[in-house]
């Protein structure tokens, strides 16, 4: 029986057309975190399933992760996440280094999803932490790096937005205002979560089994309808709450402050599904209706340490996924020309005794730091220039008879037209010819 040529369902393949978008994104990515002075950092693949246990929550752990028992009866998982690998690794080494501390991975992460638009089971997800940053100043740069990002892609406030909300915020008016239990309080994380999901006659009926009360009830359904900052200010002070939500209160003083009201917007549905948030949550969203599901979330989380009995040192990050992130950037015709390959130099032979000669020119030429790509068997010139052309390449490199006798080659470039004979003696020049100077 013939084997299945389609890689394993809900991962991918990534050909070399897919790599060139991949590797752009990345560099990018890589680039920007290195301006914001994160440090790159990598963790395994497989982590002790307890790890995901303590605190990432219950549908990752339920029905999401990829658990299996090794050959030494460890129960072990692929890591569906960063947050707890790159806790663990704070935890090793906080005591010595300067704080705060700022990495960032792009590590590929297995869930047991079903696959579908902004989905799938193998995806890959740029992380960015800050340990040991004073109250809110994490936040506001965890903030700027995600704007830089998306920015460093070339979009715009125009194309996406951050909703943002926080997790002190939404516990103080869940248990203070509607009076539920801290159980109860997150049970209608779930139901707000599902608020631009489901319709609101389903939404009526779960919180019904939350809170009892006719009129709280009212009260969450204004609250689920608050969409920005002053909204929200006017309900927590209609609803005696400004007190208790001073924290979050100057979070969005320096948001205005710092200008990135240009991109956050606040948003009641934002509770996110991970357990170790304590503080502010958000998500980035495209604008554009075609991609629902969320180009990134984080949010900031104090207690994370506590699980390896370390003291709390806090953190704040985020997760930026390549799938939603790919869809965003092609629906608004962000991508850059990316099928040019980067290979400067096609060299052929057009008669097989120069064969030997063209090998030793070509592994010269490399030395420079010139990409280049030899012809295997002897060529018609023909064949070599559709072949450099097809391909974008700079520059086409050809041997025969005649150049061999004079130890020449002739070089032309593919742009220019400019068409010459050098000695193959002569490597200054011919590199100056490739490095067009
Ligand atoms: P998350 O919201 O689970 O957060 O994932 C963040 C992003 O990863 C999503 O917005 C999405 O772009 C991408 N993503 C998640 N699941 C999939 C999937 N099955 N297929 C494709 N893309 C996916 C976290 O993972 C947090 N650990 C982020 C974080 C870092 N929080 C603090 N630091």
């Amino acid at each position: 029986m013939a084997l299945n040529k389609a890689p394993y369902k809900g991962t991918q393949d990534f050909f070399p057309a897919q790599m060139r978008l991949r590797n752009y994104v990345f560099d990018k990515m890589s680039e920007i975190s290195e301006h914001f002075a994160y440090e790159p950092y990598d963790g395994p693949l497989l982590e002790e399933v307890e790890l995901y246990m303590a605190k990432s929550g219950e549908e990752l752990i339920n029905d999401q992760i990829y658990s299996f028992i090794d050959r030494g009866d460890r129960k072990v998982a692929i890591r569906p996440e960063m947050t707890p690998t790159v806790a663990r690794m704070a935890a090793q080494v906080h005591r010595e280094v300067t704080k705060p501390f700022r990495w960032y991975a792009i590590p590929n992460l297995m869930r047991y999803e079903k696959p579908q638009k902004g989905r799938l089971r193998e995806f890959w997800q740029y992380n960015a932490d800050i340990f040991g940053a004073p109250e809110g100043l994490g936040e506001i740069e965890i903030l700027q790096l995600a704007v830089g990002i998306m920015k460093g892609l070339g979009a715009t406030h125009e194309h996406f937005e951050i909703l943002l909300n926080d997790r002190r915020l939404v516990d103080n008016i869940f248990q203070k205002l509607f009076c539920l239990s801290p159980e109860e309080a997150k049970k209608l994380y779930k139901v707000a979560d599902k608020v631009k999901k489901i319709d609101e006659a389903a939404i009526k009926k779960m919180t019904a089994l939350i809170i009892t009360d006719d009129k709280k009830a009212e009260l969450f359904y204004q609250y689920l309808k608050l969409d920005n900052f002053t909204d929200l200010k006017m309900f927590l002070q209609q609803n005696d709450l400004m007190a208790d939500s001073q924290d979050f209160l100057t979070f969005v003083n320096r948001l205005e402050k710092f200008a990135l009201t240009t991109y956050v917007k606040f948003d009641p549905s934002i509770v996110r599904g991970l357990d170790y948030y304590t503080g502010v949550v958000f998500e980035i969203f495209d604008k554009h209706p075609e991609n629902r599901r969320a180009i990134a979330g984080g949010g900031a989380y104090a207690n994370l340490l506590q699980i390896f009995n370390e003291p709390a040192l806090p953190g704040v990050g985020f997760g930026l996924g390549l799938v939603t992130l790919t869809d965003f950037l092609t629906t608004h015709k962000l991508l850059p020309d990316l099928v040019k390959a980067s290979v400067d130099v096609l060299m052929a032979y057009i008669s097989p005794a120069a064969e030997q000669e063209c090998f030793m020119l070509a592994q010269k030429i490399r030395s420079f730091g010139i990409s280049t790509e030899l012809m295997f068997g002897e060529t018609k010139p023909k064949k070599a220039f559709t072949q450099a052309e097809k391909k974008h390449y700079r520059f086409i490199v050809l041997m025969g008879d005649e150049e061999m006798n004079k130890n020449e080659v002739q070089i032309k470039n593919l742009e220019t037209r400019e068409q010459q004979n050098v000695s193959i003696q002569d490597m200054e020049k011919i590199t100056r010819i490739f490095k067009g100077n």
